[in-house]
């Protein structure tokens, strides 16, 4: 399924629908939110359900035989196909409800082997494409990118995102007492996959988060491997995709975060 032909079909649709849901998303941004808990610190958007819809029956109509993973719940969409789409419609939902500038459009594709072959992210207020595709490279708005070079911790600009879980919300605590003191500078910006892209364009060197979805990693797994750097699991093993939440540690293979005192 993999072979060239087809990578940089799903690399295609992926980038094309990735933009189309953000312009959507755009032209919402200045009208009135309907917002809805679906959890303990958990809220859903009108937006987010419109521009899911937007991406699913854009991928639908040009490969109906492929199957869907998507972080909101539609009954409608088939699970099961030769190759899976892992989507975020929105990754920063908490920022966008609250006008915060900060999110993304995170779409994969994923083979039946679990392998991620293609991911675009979409950042729509800032105009920024971030696509790769197995074997092919990493880009921002075509343009290829790598991680950053920086090697020494002191120089260090790394990020993490606060988890929802108050036990989880204390390991970041834990984590923080021992690294803050070591790196340049700490930030959260309140969505994973764009955090994660930034990796990937050498913005950011480091990125730690102890409980993410796949729909958050997917796209970003490849363009971080694309761009040269490192995504793994929190015990520090190369991260591989599953249908399961998984934390992780990201950076520019130089310097990598570990999550244990050691
Ligand atoms: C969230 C963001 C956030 C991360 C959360 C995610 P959502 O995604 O990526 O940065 O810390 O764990 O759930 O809910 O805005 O799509
Ligand atoms: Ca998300
Ligand atoms: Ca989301």
């Amino acid at each position: 399924m993999n072979n060239n032909n087809n990578l940089v079909a799903l690399l295609g649709i992926a980038e094309e629908t990735a933009v189309s849901a953000g312009n959507l998303i755009r032209q919402m941004w200045s009208q009135p939110r309907a917002i809805k808990s679906k959890g303990f610190r958990d809220v859903v958007t009108d937006t987010d359900i419109a521009t899911q819809k937007l991406i699913t029956d854009a991928i639908r109509a040009r490969f109906p035989d492929h199957g869907f993973l998507t972080e909101e719940d539609d009954s409608d969409l088939p699970i099961d196909g030769p190759v899976i789409w892992v989507i975020d419609p929105v990754d920063g939902t908490t920022n966008f409800s609250r006008a915060i500038p900060t999110f993304c459009v995170s779409i994969a594709a994923v083979s039946a082997e679990n392998e991620v072959l293609a991911g675009a992210i979409y950042d729509p207020m800032r105009d920024e494409l971030f696509s790769a595709a197995l074997g092919q490279g990493a880009t921002l708005n075509g343009q290829p990118i790598q991680v950053s070079l920086i090697d020494d911790w002191g120089d260090a600009a790394i990020a993490l995102d606060w988890s929802r879980s108050s036990d989880l919300r204390k390991s970041i605590l834990d984590f923080l007492d021992r690294v803050a003191h070591q790196v340049n500078t700490i930030r959260a910006f309140g969505s994973a996959a764009l955090a994660l892209a930034w990796i990937g364009a050498g913005r950011l060197d480091g990125y730690v988060n102890f409980q993410l979805k796949p729909w958050d990693l997917a796209a970003a797994s490849v363009i971080i491997s694309e761009a040269g750097g490192k995504l793994s699991d929190l015990s520090g093993q190369q991260w591989g995709y599953s249908p399961n939440a998984s934390g992780c540690v990201a950076g520019n293979g130089r310097i990598h975060l570990t999550i244990d005192d050691e």
